[in-house]
């Protein structure tokens, strides 16, 4: 192809020459955020009175310290995201449950944790519900319907209707509802969370149902949660969220169950990808590009131990090259495969959910050129594994003129550390 791409926008402070600085300091592969790129994001949602961050997303400590400072909560879905939570100083007894653990099970070790520090627990399933109830009658807990339909810009990211483990199947929310009166629980509110991807035909009959629900149960409830799944642009001419809308429709559902229940109804919001997603790049660097039959493949330096995305979901993000001093690159472009160096073929960035791999116009790279992979402040170093002993990459956070290392890159022997059993 002769025509020339524009670069994809670079988030914030994160142009190319500080992206280059970040490699010349740190290596690469690498991820690095932009802070005010965030706190953009939580700004446009602050008509919802809670936002929760799932911080699955993206948990690193330095972040959940970022949201706690911006007044944000955080949502919980392990033992390990309760402890980051700690360690980034929120008070998990705090006003309006500073932190909820949601999940469709509770292990051993979680519950015993939970049950210690009073976490809230999000049940997503009646078992949930009996066995916190049984080791601390009283703990708050909110209710997690799966409303039989879902939404997701995969099939694996749909958490809704009966293909989906997720949730209280909304036939069975008066046994559950049975199990809070019997233990001595206090239900907090109603959650639904139909999946990563929003759609407003979706949203309206999530709203809808949830106050079916309520009547249905016969309810008092304090709060009730939207849930995330708020998409994000990804690809050129994918539409931007209209959060003032969003927040209309579950305010107008919040206001007919005020006028039902005649007191407040806190209205909660539980966004990832929303909050950080345009805010991370993971920078690679290139190391190699060869002809392969009909293909041109340029290969570097991170891969889908890295970035996972594009391999699980053939997800696209956008990539820019750039020189090493940090130069868009503008040269000829061509159609190019963009692939990295694990030991397996699907190790490859530009390619359909079904594994197909295609090509995405590129200006000509030279070795050493760092490629930029765009919107991957989501899901991107959270999801990563060590696949091949690649070691985690180290993670920045950039806020203004301020450049911090908020994760360094974890070593081999570190790795290999773990084996050390002394059996
Ligand atoms: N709340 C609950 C209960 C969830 O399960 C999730 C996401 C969220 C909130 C946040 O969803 P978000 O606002 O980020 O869409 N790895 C996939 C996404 C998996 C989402 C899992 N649950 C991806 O990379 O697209």
């Amino acid at each position: 192809s002769a025509v020339t791409r524009l670069p994809a926008p670079f988030p914030g402070a994160l142009d190319g020459p500080r992206i280059a600085g970040l490699t010349e300091r740190y290596g690469t592969p690498l991820w690095a955020y932009d802070a005010a790129t965030i706190r953009t994001q939580i700004a446009r949602l602050r008509r919802f009175d809670t936002i929760r961050y799932a911080q699955k997303a993206s948990s690193n400590t330095h972040l959940l310290r970022l949201m706690r400072a911006e007044g944000v909560h955080v949502d919980a879905v392990s033992l390990g995201e309760i402890e980051r939570a700690l360690v980034a100083g929120y008070d998990v007894t705090g006003e309006h449950e500073p932190v909820v653990f949601t999940a469709d099970l509770l292990d051993r070790a979680t519950l015993h944790r939970v049950v210690e520090l009073g976490v809230p627990v999000n049940a997503g399933s009646p078992q949930m519900l009996e066995q916190i109830g049984a080791a601390s009658p009283g703990h708050k807990v909110w209710i997690r319907i799966n409303p039989g339909f879902g939404h997701g810009h995969s099939r694996k990211t749909n958490t809704g209707g009966e293909h989906s483990k997720h949730g209280i199947w909304h036939e069975h929310l008066a046994e559950s509802l049975e199990i809070v009166r019997r233990r001595g629980l206090d239900l907090v509110g109603f959650h639904m969370h139909i999946g990563s991807g929003v759609d407003y035909g979706h949203l309206e009959a999530v709203c809808e149902t949830m106050v079916k629900q309520v009547r249905l149960a016969g309810q008092d409830v304090r709060a009730i949660s939207a849930g995330g799944g708020l998409s994000v642009p990804y690809a050129p001419g994918d539409p931007e969220i209209d959060t003032d809308r969003y927040f209309d429709l579950w305010d107008a559902a919040r206001q007919e169950l005020v006028a039902e229940l005649g007191h407040p109804v806190r209205l909660e919001i539980e966004p990832g990808r929303f909050l950080v997603a345009g805010s991370g790049v993971l920078v690679s660097e290139v190391r190699a590009a060869k002809p392969v039959g009909s293909n041109d493949f340029v290969l570097v330096d991170a891969g889908f131990n890295d970035l996972m995305r594009p391999a699980m979901y053939g997800a696209e993000h956008r990539a820019t090259l750039l020189s090493p001093q940090g130069e868009p690159r503008t040269g000829h472009v061509l159609d190019t495969v963009l692939a990295g160096p694990l030991c397996e073929s699907g190790d490859v960035f530009t390619q359909g959910a079904g594994g197909e791999v295609h090509a995405v116009p590129l200006p000509q790279p030279e070795i050493g050129d760092l490629l930029v992979f765009h919107d991957a402040g989501a899901y991107g170093a959270s999801m990563s594994s060590t696949y091949n002993s690649r070691p985690l990459i180290p993670e920045v956070l950039v806020d203004g003129a301020t450049t911090r290392l908020i994760r360094r890159r974890q070593t081999v022997a570190e790795l290999l550390a773990l084996e050390e059993t002394g059996a």
